[in-house]
């Protein structure tokens, strides 16, 4: 399952450690049973019991409505004939009085009909009598992770909704936290604002929600991306042209400076501008004026300007490649903006978010996704950050054959990547490590330059090897094996 914000330890899955039936009942999930048969009550209790649930009995509709009620439980058993009431009726009560609450009908065999009529009353799945132990348990385990599954989801959209982010915006890290502090202290100003950023991190985002987020929000927000036109029509399209100006120039253009007056203009990949596109940027700045190409009169302009880069500016103006004094007219505030990978948890909020989107869009029903896979989403370190990560679920979404996206649906790169580092940045509490999850990493590094020795890595981590077995096998189990 994945870990439910606002815990910050990466996707670590709860799987209880096998060495007592009390904790492992206590985390395979709470079970109300009812029937009017005490006996069959006995069994199956000692049935599920004895596979790892804490089972309640009750033989009336009436009790049970109210353990229900005030009490929590993973799931309901009932039987269709109760002395009381039906079961059907007992089903619709309980879903009206606690929706999160899944109920599994018992049915005769072989009838069909009541199964289906159990499921259009809200039941989330039936068994048929004669009860099958083993099935019971399979049955009831499914009943109860769907239901973690919503209370977990339930609880990522809290916390997006909850959010103090901008609009459109998701994270709730404590680095991004900080961004969105600066995103609104700057909005009330017309600060030159320099926002910096690997690929993927949302600079262009975060400049759309500085505009939305100002009084110029009802102004144009207009994005331009220095790196895509030669020299010629940049100039053209910062600051337009005259008619004439050119042999293209059929109609005069009053350029971007000019067409954003009372909004925002986006300078993005502003590294990539030539020595004399820079100098007539700056001009502009300075004087609020644009000269368009071609024409002798000047306009003036009322543009906030927000720049964006992906490269390292101070080195560039160190090689002599971008100019010092325009540098310090657009980086008035610097915005730098962190990778996916030092967000923490926000990588899960963001997968949830984009879930729901792509679910709704493509009409697929995906809601989650399994532990295994947000285990591997919180190993990854995501190069191309949010627009890969965005990617991926698009992708996952359109694959997966289950509601919850699995390790499978995942692209190769993410599925099979392998972090050597072990990160330790003790700085950020976003880059945090639960215990276990570290513990899970060492061991498996450890693992791995020992070439898969089992006995040598036990040695080398001061582990009887019989602890160390124990724990490879969980790891194996929760399909967390990968370091
Ligand atoms: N915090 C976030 N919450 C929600 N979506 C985000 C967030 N950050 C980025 N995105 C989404 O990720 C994608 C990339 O964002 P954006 O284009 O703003 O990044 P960029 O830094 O400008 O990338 P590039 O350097 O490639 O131009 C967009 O689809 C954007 O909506
Ligand atoms: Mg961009």
């Amino acid at each position: 399952m994945m870990t439910p914000p606002p815990q910050h330890s990466p996707a670590a899955p709860s799987h209880s450690e096998p060495t007592t039936t009390r904790k492992q009942a206590a985390s395979s999930g709470r079970v109300l049973f009812v029937d009017d048969d005490a006996e069959l009550c006995d069994l199956a209790k000692m049935a599920l019991t004895a596979s790892g649930f804490s089972v309640e009995t009750c033989t009336t509709a009436a009790r049970a409505l109210i353990r229900a009620e005030t009490e929590e439980f993973d799931v309901l058993l009932t039987d269709l004939h109760l002395g009381d009431m039906d079961g059907l009726t007992l089903c619709g009560r309980v879903r009206e009085m606690r929706p999160d609450l899944p109920v599994v009908v018992v049915t005769a065999f072989g009838s069909m009909g009541a199964a289906v009529d159990a499921i259009r009353a809200g039941a989330h799945d039936f068994v048929t009598k004669p009860i099958e132990m083993d099935a019971l348990a399979h049955h009831v385990r499914r009943a109860v992770e769907h239901r973690r599954l919503n209370v977990e989801v339930a609880a990522l959209r809290e916390v997006v909704r909850k959010s103090h982010a901008p609009e459109n915006m998701i994270g709730e890290s404590r680095a991004m936290t900080e961004v969105y502090d600066i995103v609104r202290r700057v909005a009330a100003t017309d600060v030159g604002v320099m926002v910096t950023g690997e690929t993927g991190t949302g600079k262009e985002l975060i400049a759309r929600a500085i505009h939305g987020l100002s009084d110029r929000h009802e102004g144009p927000f207009v994005a331009l991306n220095c790196a895509a036109l030669p020299e010629t029509l940049l100039e053209s399209e910062l600051f337009g042209h005259a008619r004439g100006a050119f042999t293209d120039a059929k109609q005069a253009r009053r350029g971007l400076f000019v067409e954003a007056s009372g909004g925002t203009l986006l300078l993005d990949e502003i590294g990539e501008m030539t020595p004399a596109v820079q100098a007539k940027v700056l001009r502009a700045i300075q004087e609020r004026v644009v000269r368009p190409v071609g024409d002798s009169r000047e306009l003036p302009f009322d543009t906030r300007i927000i720049a964006s880069t992906h490269r390292n500016l101070e080195e560039m103006i160190e090689e002599g490649e971008f100019r010092e004094d325009l540098y310090y007219r657009l980086n008035v505030v610097h915005l730098p903006l962190p990778p996916l990978r030092s967000r923490g948890n926000d990588t899960l909020l963001l997968a949830q978010a984009f879930i729901d989107r792509f679910a709704t869009r493509h009409g697929v029903p995906v809601v989650g996704i399994q532990a295994p896979a947000a285990a591997r989403l919180m190993a990854y370190d995501w190069p191309g950050n949010v627009r890969e990560l965005e990617n991926c679920i698009e992708r996952a979404v359109a694959l997966t054959r289950f509601e919850k996206i699995g390790v499978e649906d995942l692209p190769p790169r993410v599925r099979e990547h392998t972090p050597r580092r072990l990160p330790i940045d003790v700085s950020s509490p976003d880059e945090l490590l639960s215990m276990r999850e570290m513990e899970r990493r060492y061991i498996l590094a450890a693992l791995d330059t020992v070439g898969g020795n089992r006995t040598r890595a036990s040695e080398l981590l001061g582990l009887d090897r019989k602890t160390l077995y124990r724990k490879l096998k969980q790891y194996e189990e929760s399909g967390d094996d990968s370091p």
